[in-house]
């Protein structure tokens, strides 16, 4: 097991209980997930705010912070024989505690009757795991229905504020897990080819990931059904013709994400249409990722990269009209139905647990509801330290073109005949993770192609 120094978890939640100011904070670490039986697990995977503050990365364990007398517990059971005879020899739970700063351990069985007898307030996080709720409902008497109103908002704002800001260690991290990344797209790009199953080139994905000791981060999506956006069906045939859409990453043995996006063409170059959405997609991209320092409101990068789409789609013919107007009124979510980014870290979409607005949004800016931005993850001014993905996209979604045809949407903007020639077309998305330095902006990780040229070169 991987770990930073006892130093970085301790003085990490030194800062939390010094936020908190007072109560008792309580972090529940994952337990295994059955998958058809208790004993037959999904691949194991520590809550992201326990491997945090806590480091330890197995199941079974629980944590709490005392802010008002600063005592500090694991939760968890001591090895036993049955454990080595199943698991083999491993340190005890005492000896990997102090690895990470902390000195006393209980029993699970104590960490009940611990909260009921808690004078102050409890905090707790939202709970996303169905076993973690009914904990949290049976050791704290709060109905499931009614635990992620009940969850802390104060604890959840401080834990934010901490994770949002990524300390060199994780940014080597993150380096890292973008590295792993870069290779599976890499082996993707040389692998696609004409009459494959996308399985097939899938396959290639899991060999890097697997081969670097990785996992990933969230499920592959493949697919020349581009298109959808979070397409995970992999069973198509890789026709002539076609783009292909790989957003799939890495998560390396410390649990940091990588989240990245590159578009193949099956052919081994692109054809002339496809080329000018593609050039106009990565446009999008390296002209979003120029303006990225602090202080720059992310929901304004946001509209900068539809900006450039109107604009780009006015010169093909395939809009017409004050490209202003027109971002005002939201017509690019017809072409971008999601957001530019967000914030990535131990989670892909980092800290997404704790509430989307409360990391991408901040009081006074509200969540549009217009297609497109309603669903910006990350709306809010960048601060140094923020890693966060940069992603526009290019879709010609059939189903969408034809509904808001026929509800004559944007008639006056849109040109509709022009978009026929573009129903079979898929999606083009480009993806890298960024991080914001204190002027300025780095992205992570060893390039990985993106021109039209580099592609194709690796396509040869
Ligand atoms: N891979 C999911 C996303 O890009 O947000
Ligand atoms: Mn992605
Ligand atoms: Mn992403």
């Amino acid at each position: 097991m991987k770990l930073f120094s006892a130093q970085i978890y301790s003085e990490r939640r030194s800062q939390l209980k010094k936020a908190v100011g007072s109560g008792l904070i309580l972090l529940l670490g994952n337990d295994e997930a059955p998958m058809n039986y208790t004993d037959n697990t999904f691949r194991y995977r520590q809550d992201s705010n326990f491997l945090y503050f806590f480091g330890l990365n197995q199941p079974g364990l629980n944590g709490i912070l005392d802010a008002d007398s600063g005592e500090e517990i694991i939760f968890g059971n001591e090895l036993t024989i049955d454990d080595i005879i199943w698991a083999g020899p491993q340190p005890s739970l005492n000896e990997l505690s102090r690895k990470v700063g902390i000195y006393r351990t209980e029993s699970p069985a104590s960490l009940p009757a611990k909260l009921k007898d808690f004078k102050g307030k409890v905090h707790f996080l939202p709970p996303y795991r169905f076993d973690n709720k009914i904990k949290l409902n049976e050791w704290l008497g709060i109905p499931v229905s009614k635990l992620g109103e009940e969850a802390s908002v104060l604890l959840i704002k401080f834990v934010v504020d901490l994770r949002s800001i990524k300390s060199a260690e994780e940014i080597a991290e993150m380096e890292e897990a973008v590295n792993i990344t870069g290779e599976m797209h890499k082996a993707a790009i040389v692998a696609t080819a004409e009459g494959k199953m996308e399985y097939e080139v899938v396959s290639r994905i899991y060999e890097k990931l697997h081969f670097y000791g990785a996992e990933l981060s969230y499920p592959v999506i493949f697919s020349a059904n581009g298109q959808t956006l979070h397409n995970h069906y992999h069973g198509n045939k890789l026709a002539a013709g076609r783009i292909v859409i790989n957003d799939s990453g890495a998560e390396n043995a410390m649990g940091y994400a990588g989240d990245i996006t590159r578009t193949i063409p099956v052919n081994k170059t692109f054809s002339q249409k496809q080329k000018e959405i593609y050039e106009l997609v990565l446009n999008m991209e390296t002209s979003s990722i120029a303006l990225l320092k602090p202080g720059i409101q992310y929901r304004d990068v946001h509209l900068d990269a539809n900006r450039i789409l109107l604009k780009g789609f006015s010169e093909l013919g395939l809009v017409k009209g004050d490209v202003e107007e027109m971002l005002q009124l939201g017509v690019g979510g017809l072409f971008m139905p999601h957001g530019l980014g967000h914030m990535i870290g131990l989670d892909v979409h980092d800290m997404e647990d704790l509430g989307e607005n409360h990391v991408g949004y901040r009081e006074g800016l509200e969540r549009s509801k217009q297609l497109g931005l309603k669903s910006l993850r990350l709306a809010r001014e960048l601060e140094a330290g923020f890693v966060l993905t940069v992603e526009p996209g290019i879709y010609f979604i059939p189903e969408l073109i034809e509904q808001w045809k026929a509800e004559q949407k944007f008639t006056e903007f849109i040109n509709y005949e022009k978009l026929e020639a573009y129903k079979d077309f898929g999606g083009i998305r480009i993806e890298d993770n960024v991080l914001i330095t204190p002027d300025s902006f780095k992205i992570l990780g060893n390039p990985i192609p993106k021109t039209v040229e580099e592609v194709e070169a690796l396509r040869a």
